[in-house]
C-alpha cells in the first residue's frame, strides 16, 4: 500500500523539499496550499505535474477545511509546516501570527484527534522558541522565546506534547535550527545575501543594506532537515528532537564567505550602524548597515547540541557551511545568467 502524507505549507521551502523527498520515497502526496493571488507555486512547479502530488486550498485559520481535507484524504503521516515564519514580520502581524502557528496547530490536531486517524504527527517547531538562553541549546534547555513568532511556536510545541500525553497520539516536535537552500525565501538573511553578491557580480547592483551582523546563527542544508523530519515520524514511539549542525557563524561571516565565493575579499570597517563591508581591491562599500532592519528584540546565538537526534534516530547533517553558501550563491548566479534575477521580493526586511 502506498503511504499517505499531508503536507500543510507545502509552498514553502521545507514543505517543497519534503514532498520531493517522499514522492522519492513512493508516498502519495498532498499538500496544503494557502490561497494567494499571485501564484505562489514556483517551488513545486516540477512536482504539480507528478500524478502522485496533489495541491489542496486551505487555510491554518479555517479547522473546518483541516477536518475535511483529513477525513477525506486519510493520511498516514501530516507535517505541520505551515507557519507565519518570519520572525520580524512577527512583531508586525502578532496576532495573525498566533493564529496561523499556535491556534492553526491546535486546529489540526483537534481535527486528528476527532477523526480518531491514526497518523503520525510532525510538528515544525523552532530553536527561536529558546530565545537568548546560553548555547549550546538542546531538548532540556528551559525555553524563552524573545519574539511573538517564538511564543507562537512555543504554545504549538507544548500542545503537540500534551495530546501526545493526554490522548495517546504519535506526535512529535523537530526543533529546527536555521535550515537553508536555494529556494529559502528571499525575505530571509541567507537568500538576501546570496541574492545580492550574484547581483552585484553581475553588475545588476551596486551595494546592499543589512541588519545586525552580529548575530549567530547555526545554518544547516534544508535538504538533510527535511529527511530528519520523516526519520522522526519512522519511530514506533514518539519524541522531541533538536536537528542541529552545532556550529554557528554570524551574519559577516555569512556574507564574506558568500563574497569570497565570487572572488571578492570583503574587509570591515567602521562599527555598529556605521559598519561597512568593503572590497579589499576596490575600496568600494558593498554592504552598509540599516537599523530599520533590526529586531526589537534579537536573539544573538543560536547554537544546537543535537546529539540525541544522532543517537536515537541517527540523523546526521551531512552538508558543511561553506558547501550551502557555494550552492546558494552559484544558484543565484545561474538564475542571474538566465535572466531569471527579479531582484528582492521582499527588500525591506
Ligand atoms: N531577514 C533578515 N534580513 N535578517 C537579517 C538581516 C536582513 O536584512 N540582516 C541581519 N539579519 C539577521 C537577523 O536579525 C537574524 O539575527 C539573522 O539575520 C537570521 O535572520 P533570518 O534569516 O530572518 O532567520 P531567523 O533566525 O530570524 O529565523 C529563521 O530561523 C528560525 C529557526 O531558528 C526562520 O526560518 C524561522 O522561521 C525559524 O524558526
Amino acid at each position: 500500500m502506498r503511504k499517505k502524507a499531508f503536507i500543510t505549507g507545502v509552498t514553502g521551502q521545507d514543505g517543497a523539499l519534503l514532498a520531493e523527498f517522499l514522492l522519492g520515497k513512493g508516498y502519495e502526496v498532498h499538500g496544503l496550499r494557502l490561497y494567494a493571488a499571485t501564484d505562489d507555486t514556483v517551488r513545486i512547479k516540477d512536482l504539480i505535474k507528478n500524478d502522485g502530488f496533489h495541491l489542496h486550498n486551505g487555510d491554518m485559520t479555517d479547522g473546518g477545511v483541516l477536518w475535511r481535507l483529513l477525513s477525506e484524504i486519510s493520511p498516514d503521516e501530516i507535517y505541520n509546516l505551515a507557519a507565519q515564519s518570519h520572525v520580524k514580520v512577527s512583531f508586525d502581524v502578532p496576532e495573525a501570527t498566533a493564529d496561523i502557528n499556535a491556534l492553526g496547530t491546535l486546529r489540526l490536531l483537534e481535527a486528528l484527534r476527532g477523526l480518531k486517524l491514526d497518523a503520525r504527527f510532525y510538528q515544525a517547531s523552532s530553536s527561536e522558541m529558546f530565545g537568548n538562553v546560553p548555547a549550546p541549546q538542546n531538548e532540556n534547555t528551559p525555553f524563552a522565546p524573545c519574539s511573538p513568532y517564538g511564543a507562537a511556536k512555543l504554545y504549538a510545541y507544548w500542545v503537540v506534547r500534551n495530546y501526545r500525553d493526554a490522548y495517546g497520539l504519535h506526535t512529535s516536535n523537530g526543533i529546527l535550527f536555521n535550515h537553508e537552500s536555494p529556494v529559502r525565501g528571499e525575505e530571509f538573511v541567507t537568500r538576501k545575501i546570496a541574492n545580492s553578491v550574484a547581483a552585484i557580480e553581475a553588475g545588476k547592483q551596486d551595494s546592499f543594506l543589512i541588519g545586525n551582523l552580529d548575530a549567530r546563527r547555526d545554518w544547516g542544508h534544508a535538504r538533510d532537515y527535511v529527511e530528519g523530519m520523516w526519520m522522526m515520524l519512522q519511530q514506533d514511539v514518539p519524541g522531541d528532537y533538536v536537528l542541529a549542525t552545532g556550529k554557528a557563524r554570524s551574519v559577516r561571516e555569512f556574507v564574506t564567505t558568500a563574497f569570497a565565493l565570487t572572488g571578492v575579499n570583503i574587509v570591515w570597517s567602521g562599527k555598529g550602524e556605521n559598519e561597512k563591508g568593503v572590497d579589499a581591491r576596490t575600496g568600494r562599500a558593498l554592504v552598509s548597515v540599516d537599523p530599520a532592519l533590526y529586531r526589537p528584540t534579537e536573539l544573538h546565538a543560536l547554537i544546537g547540541d543535537a546529539a540525541h537526534a544522532y543517537e536515537k534516530i541517527g540523523w546526521r547533517p551531512r552538508t558543511a557551511f561553506r558547501d550551502l553558501v557555494r550552492e546558494m550563491v552559484n544558484t543565484e548566479r545561474d538564475l542571474m545568467k538566465a535572466g531569471q534575477d527579479d531582484g528582492l521580493l521582499y527588500a525591506a526586511e
